[in-house]
Parts: structure tokens; sequence; C-alpha cells
């Protein structure tokens, strides 16, 4: 049995006392620095500023808030830090009609999560299903699930990271569940963190739930309603995962989003500032000050143990919600790939992935001398082009089917199943073999 998990996939938390101020927030960080967003090249999301509410809980405009926002984040050039590659850059190019469609379906893959599993969920068009990403200068080919079992035999790999590194694991399950079943040896209580086994090839696949990647104290319900601001500590990084670091062969990294969320950030247990959090006194330190801590701790962690492993660090993922956000009744209705030029990637999403970038490219050199092979799995841009690859309001089962004009609330941050995501694996499998 598949548990529902709720709502753990929304990235920012509603936090109870103050969740106008959240949404405040969220507008800001959005708008303030959003001046791209209404360029006449970019579309659809200007809208937010209008649509979201700026009042509070009597209806009454929230004149007080001052006008300077608290997030310091600076907005770079993203395409001057591209990595130079002699061999061919497998992260540029763009998706090609692809007749022959995903290699397993709904009926063929049992390990999907229902919020992901759209074809069950009544999803009604299938367009989406027939993309597959082509890099510019060389061929991808598809994942070829017997020979990556046969390169991994007796090996492990760990998945860390939040919701949408759970996402991408069930998408090579999926993939590789044609091969073989994956016999599932481990949940946690949440059904966040799990592990399988192929028996036959010995291979040993985890998702380790740890959105931030170092420790913290999250005080969330299921609902992802919170209680207090979740409690970064930046000297030190998640058990969860560094206890079983030695056990893997490889790992895939990512963070993201969950920087985004309401949080005070601890060193040597002592606070050093925080992020979103007014009437604290404290420092406002930004998204991208916690976003580099965090990844600089776990690059030093891995450049210092002797342990040898491959590492992808998978950028941000971008979310496509148009007309609104998440909590302000935004939707992704579209049904096919955005073509060049017709879509701008969001501030936020550049902030976090100028992040990566810059501090993998401060290790990446390193890695081969402390016989670390770290790689960048740069999902980012390709996955923007994807807003037809969402559930949007099909992350329930049949959500029209007693109202057709029923509010459901949509999900256009994680992948369905098939999907988008799919070609994550693809490229992932090209790194292994050609890495
Ligand atoms: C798979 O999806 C199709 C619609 O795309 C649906 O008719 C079928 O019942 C689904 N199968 C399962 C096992 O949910
Ligand atoms: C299975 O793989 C693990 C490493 O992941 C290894 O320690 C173990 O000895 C292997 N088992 C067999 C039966 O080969
Ligand atoms: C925390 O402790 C470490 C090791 O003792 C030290 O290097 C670091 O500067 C301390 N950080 C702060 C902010 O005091
Ligand atoms: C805020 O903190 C600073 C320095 O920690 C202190 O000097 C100031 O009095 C505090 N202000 C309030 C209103 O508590």
């Amino acid at each position: 049995m598949v548990k529902e998990i709720g709502f753990d996939w929304n990235p920012w938390s509603l936090h109870k006392p103050n969740h106008v101020f959240v949404k405040f927030a969220i507008s800001i960080l959005l708008m303030g620095l959003a001046y791209r967003l209404f360029s006449p090249h970019s579309i659809g999301f200007s809208s937010v500023a209008e649509t979201t509410p700026f009042v509070d809980k009597t209806g009454a405009p929230e004149a007080s808030i001052p006008v300077e926002s608290p997030v310091s984040v600076k907005v770079p050039e993203i395409e001057d830090q591209i990595p130079q590659k002699e061999k061919c850059d497998i992260f540029a190019g763009d998706w090609v009609p692809h007749p022959s469609g995903p290699i397993y379906t709904n009926e063929s893959c049992h390990v999907m999560e229902p919020h992901q599993n759209c074809m069950s969920n009544g999803r009604p068009d299938s367009g989406y299903l027939y993309w597959r990403w082509n890099p510019r200068d060389c061929e991808l080919p598809p994942f070829n699930a017997e020979r990556f079992l046969e390169l991994m035999r007796h090996k492990s790999w760990g998945f860390i990271g939040d919701s949408i590194s759970r996402n991408h694991v069930q998408s090579l399950l999926c993939i590789l569940s044609q091969v073989e079943q994956a016999v599932e040896v481990y949940h946690d209580e949440e059904y966040r963190s799990k592990r399988w086994h192929f028996p036959s090839y010995n291979f040993t696949l985890s998702v380790i739930w740890s959105p931030f990647l170092i420790k913290s104290a999250i005080f969330e319900d299921i609902n992802g309603v919170s209680s207090s601001e979740t409690q970064l500590h930046f000297d030190k990084l998640d058990k969860k995962w560094t206890d079983q670091y030695q056990s893997f062969d490889y790992m895939v990294i990512s963070g993201g989003k969950w920087f985004l969320k309401t949080a005070i950030y601890y060193e040597n247990n002592t606070i050093m500032g925080c992020h979103y959090c007014p009437g604290k006194n404290l420092t406002e330190l930004g998204v991208d000050y916690a976003y580099r801590k965090a990844l600089q701790l776990v690059f030093n962690f891995v450049m210092k143990s002797s342990h040898k492993i491959s590492i992808f660090l998978r950028t941000a993922t971008p979310d496509h919600f148009e007309n609104g956000e998440w909590f302000s009744g935004g939707t992704c209705k579209r049904t096919v790939p955005f073509k060049k030029g017709e879509i701008e990637m969001k501030d936020v999403d550049k902030v976090l992935r100028n992040v990566e970038l810059e501090e993998f490219e401060k290790v990446a050199s390193m890695g081969s001398e402390k016989g670390v092979n770290l790689k960048l799995l740069d999902t980012t841009r390709l996955s923007l082009f994807r807003p037809d690859g969402h559930p949007g309001p099909y992350r329930q089962f049949h959500p029209f089917a007693e109202d057709e004009n029923a509010k459901v609330q949509n999900d256009c941050l994680h992948w369905c199943l098939p999907g988008p995501i799919d070609s994550w694996n693809d490229l992932v499998m090209e790194m292994v073999v050609n890495g």
C-alpha cells in the first residue's frame, strides 16, 4: 500500500500565526525582484502580483507593511556562468516529438505515488507524454534499464533531497521495473525516506528525505502547516544521510525551494539571523546565504571523507504556477512544451541555480584529487520548458468527477509519471556511462 503523503509537496509552509505575512513575503520576493517578469518576453506570471491578496484576515489592505523587501538576493546573469565543457553539453538542446512515448505506464509501474499518477487520476490529455529531450550537439540514447542494472550490480545509490527527489527516484524505479521489480526493504514512518533492492542485481536504491541537507528542526504537520519557524544549523549536516554516506557508490543531491521558507539560522547553537522573521529583531540573511552555506557544508564533508563516490548535484527545479501561486489559485493548464523565447526563468530559480553553479564550480576540480567524481545534473533549464508536465489538479483522483467546477489545489511543481522527469534519468544514464 502506498500511503498518502499529505501536503509535504508544498514548497512553502503556511506559518499559521502570520501566514498572511508569508504570502506577502513570497509576493514581495516574486514582485520585488521580478521586473523581468513584466517584460514582453515573459508570459503569464505577471498576474501573480495582481491576484495575490495583500489583505489580512479582516480583509483590510496591509498598508502598514514596510515596502522594503527583507530578502537579500541579487539577480545574477546565469547565462554567463554556464561551465565550459569540452564534451557535448547534454543540457543544451530541445524537446522534440517522440511518437513512441514513455517506456512505462500507470499499468506497468506500481510504485508511483498517487499524487503523481496523472494517468490514473484522470488527466484528460496525453500529448505531454510524447516528447523527449534532445541535446543540440549529440545523441542522448534512451535509458537502457538492463544495461543500467548490469552496470550497477552490487552497487548502491542514494537520492538526497525533498519530494522532488522522491519524484525523480520513482521515475527511475518505474523505468527499472520494466526489467525487474524492486523490493521495498525500508520506509520511514512518514513514507518520505525509502529503500529498494533489486534482487537479481543486488542493486540498492535509497531516497532520503532531507530537504535542507543540513541539520534542521521542522515543525510542520502532515498538511504543511507549521507551528513554529524551521531551525537550520549551518554547522551540522543532516545525519539522516551522512550516516549512510559510506554505503553509497552514487549520490544525487539537491536542495532548493525549502530554503525559501521562514527559518531561524543557527551556527554553533547561536542564532545568526533568519529568513522572513518579522518582529524578531534578527538579521535577514537571505535565501542565497542559507543555500550557499548548506552546499558548502555538504561539499566540505564529501571532500574530507576518504570514501570514493560519484556525486551528482541536481539543480533547482522550476515550478509553473500561472495566474497565482500554489496558495492563491495558481494553475498550470498548458499541454505542450514552451518554445525558445516563450518563457524566462523566475528570479527565485535563478538565485538558487546560481548558488548551485558557483558552489559546484568551486569544488568540481578538486573532486578528482579526492576520489570524488562530482558532476552537475543541470536539469533546471530543460525542465523550465515543460509547463505541461505537472499534475495540476490531477494530483488528486478524478478531481472533477463530482463537480466540474470544483476548486482544487494544483501541483505545478512536481512531475507527472510518466512525464518530463523521465528525461532526467536519460541524462543520469548518459553521465554514468560516459562520465
Ligand atoms: C491508467 O490510466 C487509464 C487512463 O489513462 C485508466 O483508464 C486506467 O484505469 C488506469 N489504470 C490504473 C491501474 O489506474
Ligand atoms: C550486495 O552489494 C553490497 C554492496 O552494495 C555488498 O556489500 C554485498 O556483499 C553484496 N551481496 C552479495 C550477495 O554479493
Ligand atoms: C563555529 O565553530 C567553528 C568550529 O569551532 C568555528 O570555526 C566557527 O567560526 C564558529 N562559527 C561561529 C559563527 O562562531
Ligand atoms: C535589536 O537588537 C539590537 C542588537 O542585538 C539591540 O541593540 C536592539 O535594542 C534590539 N531592538 C529591540 C527593539 O529589541
